[in-house]
């Protein structure tokens, strides 16, 4: 085996966790969409499409290791939110529980000598930290804005801005 068992089996977990979170983000992406804010459903679905890139990332690393990969299930999404702050709180909440995983991704790599996998993990938590810190601006922007509509379809203006890739 070129992974250990422990190894290959939290990368596939790992992979799962990233669909399952473009999964969310889609789902988030609709809700945009209900509530006539296109920009920010615009980022939701690039958000979407990042995380099956990330997914992507970590299955072909399996692969290219000789292992198998090993889908888990997805659950459904939560579709229904109060307010944009809701579900930008969700992500970030999200985004925190993925940071989590890809350290705990780190310590197995160390303690189990699966040295190869390291620089594909430290990718992820560089990475991780830019995912916390853009979600948390937006946070931060919706708090402020509170209930002013005009604020948020400024908002909605700006975030739809992003582009592929971020
Ligand atoms: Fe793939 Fe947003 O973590």
């Amino acid at each position: 085996m070129a992974l250990g068992e422990k190894m290959l089996g939290a990368l596939n977990e790992q992979i799962t966790m990233e669909l399952s979170a473009s999964h969310s983000y889609l789902a988030m992406a609709a809700w945009f969409e209900s509530q006539n804010l296109p920009g920010m459903a615009t980022w939701m679905q690039l958000q979407s499409l990042e995380e099956r890139d990330h997914a992507l990332r970590f299955f072909d690393f399996v692969v290219d290791r000789g292992e198998d990969v090993a889908l888990g299930s997805i659950e459904a999404p939560q579709t229904k939110f109060g307010s944009a702050l809701e579900v930008f709180e969700a992500a970030l909440a999200q985004e925190k529980g993925v940071t989590v995983a890809i350290n705990g991704l780190y310590t197995i790599a160390n303690t189990e000598g699966e040295y190869e996998a390291i620089p594909l993990i430290t990718w992820f938590i560089n990475e991780q930290v830019e995912e916390e810190s853009s979600v948390d601006q937006v946070v931060e922007d919706l708090r402020r804005a509170g209930d002013d509509a005009q604020v948020l379809l400024m908002l909605d203006r700006e975030l739809g801005a992003r582009q592929g890739g971020e």
